[in-house]
């Protein structure tokens, strides 16, 4: 069946919400969308288009993919290329578009972690994959304790100023190599754009580590990931686990981890979350976005509804005390 042309809404920024990444010239939108699952070969393609076509249409500017995301690693590199070259061109410069390199990626040595030589050469390979000249902020996807960080950093610096991405960012690096970095690249004239790490209610450690506290100080944007615990933080597992989600099909959530006590949790928060007017997902979002100095929450969608679902968060991101002693508690 043939396709009809995508035509962008025109009123994609009429309630769309922005906000400034750190001390730079960039609005992201407060929610991203995240390429790590639905975007592989695996996934149907008209469902990824049908998603990034929500993203977009719903004033989500930002989105986040990496080189290893699929699967197979590459694959939601290539349907975003795809999608792109059908659907997105005339749209390149309203779009935000990040990749990443720091895990395995191909065999032998230069396959991964954070040298010069692999960080280059996967960019070349993601920027081909994609389609494009150049990404907007290219990460180093984490911390590589062997490799000396100069070499890691100056690699970054370097891509900035050949053009092949506009930014540099940062991911899951511990607290002191995080500062380490912000000055680094503060130093040779590539402030750090983005420092992308894990927080929703259930793992906190970004904030309890001073992580999210030092990219504030440095005028560096935080963008969450995994807001939704992968989705465990919806109302995805109240009534047992449904064939089609990710506990079922990938090996990054086990079922094992979804145990009634859990369950009683989540029953809880949902509880809560409808008190407030809003769906769980929403909620989870919601108070990942209410603290100061988050910039954008990137999640991840297996069709359109949820992504209909969960961009409405940003409309909602005050709490009062109370709730945020029941979510404590809980
Ligand atoms: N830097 C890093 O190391 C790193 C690590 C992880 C992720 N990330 C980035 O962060 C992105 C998001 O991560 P994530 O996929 O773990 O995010 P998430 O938003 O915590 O979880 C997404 C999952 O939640 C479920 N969901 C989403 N909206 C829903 C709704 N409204 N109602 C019910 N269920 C809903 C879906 O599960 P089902 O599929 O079961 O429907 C979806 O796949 C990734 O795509 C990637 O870009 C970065």
């Amino acid at each position: 069946m043939i396709e009809p042309p995508y035509s962008a809404s025109p009123t994609r920024y009429d309630s769309a919400q922005m906000e400034r990444c750190g001390r730079s010239g960039i609005l992201l939108s407060k929610i991203s969308l995240g390429f790590w699952h639905n975007f592989g070969a695996t996934s149907p393609i008209y469902k990824s288009r049908a998603i990034m076509h929500t993203a977009f249409d719903n004033g989500i500017t930002s989105f986040d993919l990496a080189n290893n995301y699929g699967p197979p690693y590459g694959s939601a590199e290539e349907t975003f290329g795809k999608i792109f070259k059908s659907d997105f061109k005339p749209y390149r410069d309203e779009m935000f578009i990040s990749t990443k390199a720091g895990y395995d990626m191909w065999p032998g040595p230069y396959g991964n972690w954070g040298s010069r030589k692999y960080l280059m050469a996967s960019l070349d390979q993601s920027l081909k994959r994609m389609g494009l000249d150049y990404v907007d902020v290219f990460y180093s996807h984490r911390f590589d304790p062997e490799t000396p960080m100069d070499e890691t950093l100056t690699a970054l610096v370097d891509i900035v100023r050949q053009g092949k991405a506009l930014y540099a960012g940062i991911s899951r690096w511990p607290r002191q190599a995080e500062e380490y970095a912000y000055a680094f690249l503060e130093n040779h004239g590539c402030h750090c754009l983005l420092f992308q790490d894990r927080l929703n209610i259930f793992d906190r450690e970004s904030v309890s580590s001073g992580k999210l506290q030092a990219s504030i100080d440095a005028g560096v944007g935080f963008i969450a990931f995994s807001p939704l615990a992968q989705g465990l933080l919806t109302n995805r597992y109240l009534n047992g686990i449904p064939q089609d989600s990710r506990a079922t099909n990938s090996k990054f959530l086990n079922t094992d981890q979804i145990t009634p006590e859990l369950i009683a949790r989540i029953q809880k928060l949902s509880e809560l979350a409808c008190k407030r007017g809003q769906t769980l997902a929403q909620m989870a979002v919601s108070w990942v976005l209410a603290h100061q100095g988050v910039t954008s929450a990137i999640v991840g969608s297996s069709s359109p509804e949820q992504l209909l679902d969960t961009v409405k968060s940003a409309e909602n991101i005050s709490f009062t005390q109370e709730e945020l002693d029941i979510i404590d508690q809980i």
